[in-house]
This record gives structure tokens, sequence and C-alpha cells, in this order.
């Protein structure tokens, strides 16, 4: 038996600083980025020093505090001025993870209940950051227990396919989708997992794959274009991957490359899970096409570590997510338990 609790924990409060695990260097360096300031924080999320959509929310989190300890002023009204413009600075890291943004505005919302003085001030959005991230750690927990409810059952044990990165690496320490595959494993269900390499950034092969490999968890790493072959030759019983954002009808933005691998699924039969807190869930989007899609630097495409592959000259285009339609999707995974997509709005 697996210990269901990882050890990995992306993001650590340390002493007015924060710790992440630099997560560009991996799998070949396990270095920690010290995060002193806002803009360094906001630096490590554009960067992806820290990534994956829960992951963001907790550093956010933390980068509000930085913000706040920053401030030598004595007037509280010019500190949460001060804070609603380290949020917004935040903000503009990255568009689509909806973690980052629902993280900002919990804390501006503690910030302006706060009645006390500014250190208790201080204190109170530590003390609101850490329980942003330890809820993130109970919840992907409950969301690994709800998942064993819906895998399938098949006589023999399971192997899961899934894609981008999804574990301790990509929330505060368990796994959205990677944390229903562990839950899978430590309960003697899992043969093992299929890891989609996730082009351009690699993720799957550069994260998941690790993971797995310290967790013990069997993990066979394939290109992403091999996923149908794999379904076909009845290798997949189930896909689980995580969400970004998904929208009130259940449409979910996730990694680019996880709507052809929810067709595909569709197209073998084989059940397409989405994995997520209900702190990914935008209520105030109606669908998927109003979610904003990220689109990333073409050296992400034309370049593979410092050699260009492309001819000078290409045109490129690198949406960094798609969206995947409710219609394809199974069931979603929250901690409240797993529902048909347009059951969604009940958990509200
Ligand atoms: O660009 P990234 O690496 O931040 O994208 C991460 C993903 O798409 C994950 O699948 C998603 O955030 C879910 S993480 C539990």
């Amino acid at each position: 038996m697996t210990s269901l609790s990882s050890s990995i924990y992306p993001v650590v409060w340390d002493d007015c600083k924060v710790r992440l695990i630099d997560q560009t260097r991996l799998p070949n360096q396990y270095n920690f980025v010290e995060v002193g300031t806002v803009e360094e924080m906001a630096f490590a999320i554009k960067s992806m020093i820290v990534r994956g959509a829960p992951a963001i929310g907790v550093a956010a989190a933390y980068g509000m505090v930085l913000g706040a300890m920053a401030y030598k002023g004595d007037s509280k009204a010019e500190l949460l001025e001060k804070l609603e413009l380290v949020g917004a600075t935040l903000k503009q890291t990255r568009p689509t993870a909806v973690n980052l943004f629902w993280a900002i505005d919990k804390m501006l919302k503690t910030a302006g209940e706060n009645t006390g003085d500014l250190s208790a001030l201080r204190s109170q959005l530590l003390s609101a950051a850490k329980n942003i991230q330890e809820d993130d750690l109970n919840t992907c927990k409950a969301i690994g227990q709800h998942g064993l409810s819906v895998l399938p059952d098949v006589p023999e044990k399971l192997t899961i396919l899934t894609h981008c990165n999804t574990g301790s690496l990509a929330t505060a320490g368990y796994g959205t989708a990677l944390g229903v595959i562990r839950s899978a494993f430590s309960a003697g269900r899992l043969a093992g997992v299929y890891a989609d390499e996730t082009r351009p950034r690699l993720q799957g092969a550069k994260l998941t794959a690790w993971e797995c490999v310290q967790e013990g968890i069997p993990v066979t790493v394939i290109t992403d274009s091999m996923a149908a072959h794999c379904m076909q030759k009845n290798l997949i019983h189930a896909v689980i991957v995580g969400a970004d954002r998904i929208t009130a009808n259940g449409d979910t933005a996730n990694k680019i490359g996880t709507y052809s691998l929810a067709v595909v699924s569709k197209m073998h039969n084989v059940p397409f899970f989405v994995a997520a807190p209900l702190s990914t869930v935008d209520f105030s989007l109606d669908t998927g096409a109003d979610i904003p899609i990220e689109e990333r630097d073409s050296a992400e495409i034309y370049q593979v570590g410092d050699t260009r592959i492309c001819a000078e000259g290409a045109n490129f285009y690198n949406p960094a997510f798609d969206v995947t339609p409710a219609s394809l999707i199974t069931a979603i995974i929250t901690e409240k338990g797993a529902v048909k997509p347009l059951e969604l709005k009940n958990l509200k």
C-alpha cells in the first residue's frame, strides 16, 4: 500500500518569503526558487516556475501577503488600495486558470472585512493564504476518494490515461486527476498510467512521469498523438484530466490537447472524467466560449531546448488551453462528489 499523502509541496511559506519548487527545471534538477516580492511572484507564475490551476491560486494568495508586508506606511485605507494594485498585477500573469482570480478575490475580501489594525490585517491575510493551501490539500484528497466511485468496474486492474500534470506539483500537494489515480493505486485498483507528454511544455513527460516514479506508480509516457492508437488497441480503461476553468454548463478549459483526447475517447467508448475542485468552476460564465484562452510565446513550438527546429519564415499559433464541450465529459469529479456536467450547478 502506498501512502495517501504526497511529500511534494510546490509552494511553502517560509518566514516572510515563499519557497517554490522550480517546475521549469524538473525532472533533471530539484531546485527551489525564493520569492520575496510581488513582482517576483508575478514572474514565477507567468514563467511557469509554479503552474497548475490550484497551485497558481495558492501562490497568488501568498503573493498578496507579500504585498501587504511590503507596505511600510501606517494607513489601513492606503494598504487596502495597495492590495487592489497587487491583486491587479498578479491577475495579469495568466488569464485562463480561474483559481488565480478566485484566490486573489478571496484575499481582497478578507482584507476588506478586517476590522483590526494593520498588524491584525497582515496576520489575517497570512492565515487566509494558509487556509486556501490547506483547503486545497483536503479538497484534493476528497476528489481522490470520490473518483474511486466512478471509475469503471473491470475484472482486471485499471489503466488510466492522463494529460498534462495534475499532481502534487499542480496543487497544494496531492493532485486532482493524479490524485484520483493515486487513490486508485492505494486502493489496489490501478495497473498503471499512460501519461501524454503534453506538447509544447511537456508537463506530462517532465512532471507527471516524475511524480509517478516518486510514488512508485507504473507510468508509460506516450506522445499526445498516440492516445487514439492506444484506445484502439484497448489499452485504456478511462481518461482523467484536470481543469483550469469549468463554466456553469460543464464546458472545461484544460491544457491544449485535452479536447482531442475527449473526442477520441468518445469514438472509442472510453469514459472521460474531469477532476477539479469547485474553486475551478466559474459559475459567472455560461459556456466555454467565454473562457479567455492564453496564447504563449511561439518559441515554445519552434524551439526544443535551445535548438530551433522549424524553418525561419514559418508562422506559429500557440494556444495553451482548449475547451472540451460538456457533452464529451462523462462526469466531473469534485470534492462534493462526481456529477454529470449539467448537474454541476446543483453544487454551487
Ligand atoms: O500551463 P499549466 O502547466 O499551468 O497547465 C496546467 C493544466 O492545464 C492542468 O491540467 C490544470 O491546471 C489542472 S491542475 C490540477
